[in-house]
Order: C-alpha cells, then sequence, then structure tokens
C-alpha cells in the first residue's frame, strides 16, 4: 500500500471548565483582554486524580471506535506530549497497558506543540516503507500541572485535554505531504526546567517555580506567525494539490491572531478555520487532534477534505501537513 490515511479521530476534555472570571478573582486580568489578546475564553482542567494517560485513553477509545478497528489492531502507538504522566515509564506504554494490548511498539515524543504533526509524520514514514500498518497517535497534555497560576503572562494560556488519530495504511491518498522542523536558537522562549536532569542534578537549588512553564511571548508570537506560514506553504507546495484545493486550516490553537494571520496568508475565511481555542485555551500537542476530532464529529469537515494541518511549539519546532480526510 503507498499510501497512510487518518480513518478515526477521538477527543476527551476533563469536566472541570475554568472562565476569565474565574482568572479575575486569581490574578490582575479582565475577560477582556484575554479575548481580544488571545481569543481564549474557557479553558478544561484535570481533577486532581485524573492523569494525561487517563484522558488519552479515554481519546483513544473514542478514535478506535469511529476508526472501526479493535485496539488489537494497533501496531504501534506514539504519544505526543510535554506533560506525561512519568518520566519512566513513558506514557506510551502506560497508555498500551489501559488498552489492554501489548507487544506493539510505543514510544513519548516531546517537541511541544508541534507534537501532532511530528507524530504524523513519523506514523506516516513507517507506514509508508511497511514496517507496520496500523498506528495510534495520542496527544495528551495536563499543563495545569505545570501552571503557574499566580502568573498572568501564562496562567490564562493553557489547558488539558486529548486527542487521538489512527493511521492507517491505505491504497488512496490520505497523508498528502509532511515537514517538521527544530531551531534549538529559540531554545529560551518557552521553558520548563524542572524534572530534567540539569535540575534533579543540582538539588540544593530546586525551587518550585521551575516546575512551570515559562514564556516570552511577544517572541514566540513573532516566531510563530512565521514558522506557521513557512510549513502551511510548504505542505501544501508538497503535496501535489493546489492552494485553491485547501478546504480546511487545521492549525495549532495558541493565540486568534497567530491563526487569523495564517488564514490570510491561504486566503481562507474564519469559517474554514477548524477552531477550539475559545473553549479549550492552548492544550499544547493535543490542540490539533481534538479540534479536528470536533470539527468531523460536528458534521463540518468530511470525507474528501483537503486540510492543511500547522503547527509550532516550544524548542522551537514546527512543521505541517497536507491531508485528504
Ligand atoms: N491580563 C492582563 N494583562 C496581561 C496579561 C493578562 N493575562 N498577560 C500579560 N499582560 C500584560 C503584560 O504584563 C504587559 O504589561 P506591561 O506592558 O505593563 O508590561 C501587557 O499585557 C502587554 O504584554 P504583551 O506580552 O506585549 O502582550 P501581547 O499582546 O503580546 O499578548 C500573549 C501576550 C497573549 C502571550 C501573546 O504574546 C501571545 O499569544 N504569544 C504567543 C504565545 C504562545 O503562542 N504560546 C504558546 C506557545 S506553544 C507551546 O509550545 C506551549
Amino acid at each position: 500500500m503507498k499510501y497512510s490515511r487518518i480513518i478515526g479521530t477521538g477527543a476527551y476534555y476533563p469536566e472541570k471548565v475554568m472562565t476569565n472570571a474565574d482568572f479575575e478573582k486569581m490574578v490582575e486580568t479582565t475577560d477582556e483582554w484575554i479575548t481580544t489578546r488571545t481569543g481564549i475564553k474557557t479553558r478544561h482542567i484535570t481533577a486532581k486524580d485524573e492523569t494525561t494517560s487517563d484522558m488519552a485513553y479515554k481519546a483513544a477509545l473514542n478514535a478506535i471506535d469511529m476508526a472501526g478497528i479493535k485496539a488489537s489492531e494497533i501496531d504501534g502507538i506514539i504519544f505526543a506530549t510535554l506533560s506525561g504522566d512519568y518520566t519512566l515509564p513513558n506514557t506510551a506504554t502506560m497508555l498500551q497497558h489501559k488498552l489492554g494490548i501489548s507487544g506493539s511498539f510505543a514510544f513519548d515524543l516531546n517537541v511541544a506543540c508541534s507534537g501532532f504533526v511530528y507524530s504524523l509524520s513519523v506514523a506516516d514514514a513507517m507506514i509508508k516503507v511497511g514496517q507496520c500498518k496500523t498506528i495510534l497517535i495520542a496527544c495528551a497534555e495536563r499543563l495545569s500541572a505545570m501552571t503557574d497560576f499566580t502568573d498572568r503572562n501564562t496562567c490564562v494560556l493553557f489547558g488539558d485535554a486529548a486527542g487521538c488519530a489512527i493511521v492507517r495504511a491505505s491504497d488512496t491518498p490520505g497523508v498528502r505531504s509532511t515537514n517538521i522542523s527544530a531551531d534549538g536558537t529559540f531554545g529560551d522562549l518557552l521553558t520548563m526546567h524542572g524534572v530534567g536532569t540539569t535540575y534533579l542534578a543540582n538539588r540544593d537549588t530546586m525551587r518550585l517555580e521551575d516546575n512551570f512553564i515559562k514564556m516570552n511571548g511577544r517572541e514566540v508570537f513573532k516566531q510563530a506567525v512565521r514558522m506557521m506560514e513557512e510549513a502551511a506553504v510548504k505542505a501544501v507546495a508538497d503535496s501535489g494539490l493546489q492552494e485553491s484545493d485547501i478546504t480546511f486550516l487545521v492549525p495549532h490553537q495558541a493565540n486568534m491572531r497567530i491563526i487569523e494571520a495564517t488564514a490570510k496568508r491561504f486566503n481562507l475565511s474564519m469559517d474554514k478555520v477548524l477552531i477550539n481555542l475559545d473553549r479549550c485555551g492552548n492544550t499544547s500537542s493535543a490542540t490539533i487532534p481534538t479540534v479536528l476530532d470536533d470539527g468531523i464529529r460536528s458534521g463540518k469537515v468530511k470525507t474528501g477534505d483537503n486540510l492543511v494541518i500547522v503547527a509550532f511549539g516550544g524548542g522551537a519546532t514546527w512543521g505541517g501537513s497536507v491531508v485528504t480526510l
């Protein structure tokens, strides 16, 4: 088989919702500031005992159900996360165990918010060389656990969620192109230094605040607009399709203004852009599979639609893909 296709998606959102009004009581901010600067209104937050792999398990069941396969047909799991349950074991094997399967490969992949695009690129390549037939991509983030709820610069931005996709070998085109890039020059724009060995080897200087996400928002914004455009343009150029063939933009959901700039580049009106940023905030690797699942389940996105998927994230990492559903 020459191609890989996305044959099922699934999402899971924790029950608890935090509104902008909740943040008005916690830090010096307003609903008006958050809405106009980011586009975010609400975000889901995990319960105390709800883990990243728990969320992924629920999203995976939904994806498996939509794909119409059995969990035992999954040859491997790629788990994109920057907020896994533990450093060891990896979250992919925990998900594998929860799904009641064994023997398939299972690895974590950490490229922050670019996780879905990177995972899709790896899955597509593995399937195309014939190494396996069916891959579960799981993207789940528990960013609330690494958010400083006293820092107004970051706390209003993030949420928790899980999104999954089943990618399978196919005779007809699905994933038409993928590109993935990184530039470590921008490594200090988005950081969370806790837990890493550089931190653990220096126990005498450990501080709780090292376990929270820190961000140079203005600089991230500038780079993100450039990276999203670069990756999306390349994805279309490599796909064999024309820009006019694109029916939906499926962008990483970090900031509405970044999304609008990318849509403008492709002359796509905002009703041709999938959005859950307003309801979910930035859920890092989970933004793309969750918003895609929302689009499919609501009937907005249909079989045959040509999607440009594009993301950027800490590292910096970025990437794009063109997918025919
Ligand atoms: N409420 C009120 N005021 C705030 C808030 C808030 N929640 N947050 C920041 N401000 C203030 C700042 O302190 C600053 O005040 P000052 O001028 O007195 O210093 C002022 O607002 C303007 O700050 P800017 O950073 O210039 O605001 P900007 O318009 O750039 O918006 C934002 C900030 C929303 C963070 C924007 O820069 C952005 O979205 N950047 C990209 C962020 C992003 O995409 N991050 C995720 C990366 S993905 C990943 O890998 C996790």
